[in-house]
């Protein structure tokens, strides 16, 4: 889809529909057009149609003005008028109008930039809310948008902004994409190629096979692979925009999580394709980081492998030695993602960084307490969590604060090795991440567990059914906050 700035009149403008957002009450913003426009307003705003968030009508425009429809939006009221409700406005709008057939819309920022928003919200919630996912249906829907154009003054700013939500969004898609394929697709050796079409002058892409892995000395992670006959790969990027310290990037990447032999019940097993969702988020990151040339180090490590329960599977009760040196008895091979990323994290350390972010889909008690609302975010970094805090908030990605109290140390003591990989149900939010924590030590660290917000139930304004694409714009909005 082509996006265009064009400094034109609404009613010059060549579209095959209008949109014009609304919102409850106050005074008709598009009197100054052309009067058999403003008397159309008049006549449908606060009669068939109020304003109300999320609000659609569309109707047939004036005989005397160019666009042949128009399209009345809502945004709701006024005082709770905010970037997500305009960035929600964009996803219901543009995806509405493709379902109907359109092909060319343009979009009025008088209203939005009169009450001190930004038409580049629009525009993310617009394209965030267009993605789809096609691959495997014969026959495509054919409904497209073919050019969005943006009536607005031309300026460097707004140019900019529309350029990074395009960049943005490309990198949710792409992340989305490889979550929603299917496992068969989607397998380690899958994920490892997807990585490497990321591949440019300043984005490395390094694949790790089982012997190195095995001599590296990844017990922990190379475990959970025993029981598939899909090789693990470790993916390593390095995408260098600064010279400085990375930022390190973990990722949960379990292509199927069928829990191996503490297997999983099979209703909703297979949902547990999406258990590289962290992974893919990772990917989705240095994607746009490397296209926004952002002066920053980062290093994205993808500990990649299916769990399964074939004949050499690991057992409940084995004890292996992670990569950190940590000894680790497996009492149950459904917390599987721990495992992986305990050795991610010991890896992460010869990079020396300044940072490290894991991103996991890592707990059901995660979606059990938080839905599909919030994240969950646990660490050992003030600064780190609050600006997590922040940009959760800017970007609606949201996460919440758990407590890492040393208490749940306790939680995860063995009677043979130097932890176990589960305490009981109880706390296990927590206990999970403070697993993390033992690897950790003392970078500044931040985990954040996506177990509820990476797929999507139902479609909702900008995030139809299915994978989300969660953490890229989040992580993104750390690495280049506004
Ligand atoms: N991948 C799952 C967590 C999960 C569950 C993600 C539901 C998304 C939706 C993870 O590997 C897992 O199985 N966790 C177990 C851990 C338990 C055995 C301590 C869980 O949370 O049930
Ligand atoms: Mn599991
Ligand atoms: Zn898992």
């Amino acid at each position: 889809m082509k996006i265009a700035i064009k400094a034109t009149r609404e009613t010059d403008c060549t579209c095959d529909v209008l949109i014009l957002p609304f919102i409850e009450e106050g005074t008709n913003p598009y009197r100054r057009l052309k009067p058999s426009l403003s008397r159309l307003v008049a006549k449908v705003w606060n009669h068939e149609f109020s304003g109300k968030k999320q609000e659609v009508l569309l109707v047939p425009a004036p005989e005397d003005i160019r666009p042949r429809r128009i399209l009345f939006l809502g945004l709701g009221k006024k005082e709770a008028l905010s970037p997500e409700q305009v960035r929600q406005a964009g996803g219901k709008a543009l995806a509405y109008l493709r379902d109907l057939g359109m092909r060319k819309p343009a979009f009025s920022t008088i209203l939005v930039t009169a009450l001190k928003q930004s038409p580049a919200d629009f525009v993310e919630g617009a394209l965030l809310g267009l993605y789809q996912y096609e691959k495997y249906r014969s026959e495509k829907s054919g409904k497209k948008i073919a050019a969005f154009t943006i009536i607005a003054r031309p300026s460097r700013k707004l140019t900019q902004d529309i350029r990074r939500v395009e960049t943005l969004a490309a990198a949710v898609a792409f992340a989305r994409d490889l979550v929603n394929a299917p496992a068969n697709e989607m397998t380690p050796t899958g994920l490892a190629r997807a990585a490497t079409s990321l591949k440019r002058k300043t984005l490395s892409v390094k694949v790790l096979g089982n012997k190195e892995m095995e001599k590296l000395g990844m017990g922990a992670y190379l475990a959970i692979s025993y029981g598939s006959a899909e090789p693990p790969k470790f993916i390593v990027l390095e995408y260098r925009g600064s010279r400085k310290p990375p930022v390190v990037l973990i990722g949960k990447s379990i292509t199927f999580d069928s829990g191996g032999l503490s297997l999983k019940p099979s209703d909703n097993m297979e949902k547990m394709k999406y258990d590289m969702a962290g992974g893919a988020a990772v990917l989705g990151v240095m994607k746009a980081a490397a296209e926004m040339k952002l002066p920053v180090h980062l290093v994205g490590l993808l500990p990649a492998t299916e769990n399964l329960p074939g004949g050499c599977a690991t057992r409940p009760g084995d004890v292996v030695r992670s990569l950190s040196g940590k000894t680790v008895e497996i009492v149950n091979t459904d917390a599987e993602g721990r495992l992986a990323l305990a050795d991610a994290l010991a890896y992460a350390k010869r990079f020396n960084p300044a940072a490290i972010i894991d991103i996991a889909t890592l707990t059901g008690a995660c979606a059990i307490t938080f839905g599909g609302e919030a994240m969950a975010m646990m660490g050992n970094d003030r600064s780190l969590l609050d600006a997590f805090r922040t940009a959760g908030e800017k970007t609606y990605e949201r996460v919440w604060e758990m407590p890492l109290l040393e208490e749940y140390k306790e939680y995860l003591k063995s009677d043979i090795a130097d932890m176990r990989n589960v305490g009981t149900r109880i706390g296990s939010l927590m206990a999970s991440a403070y697993f993390l924590y033992e690897f950790a030590g003392q970078t500044p660290w931040v985990h954040l567990d996506i177990a509820g917000t990476a797929w999507v139930e139902k479609d909702r304004p900008y995030l139809p059914k299915g994978a989300s694409g969660i953490g890229v714009r989040l992580i993104y909005a750390i690495l280049d906050p506004l």
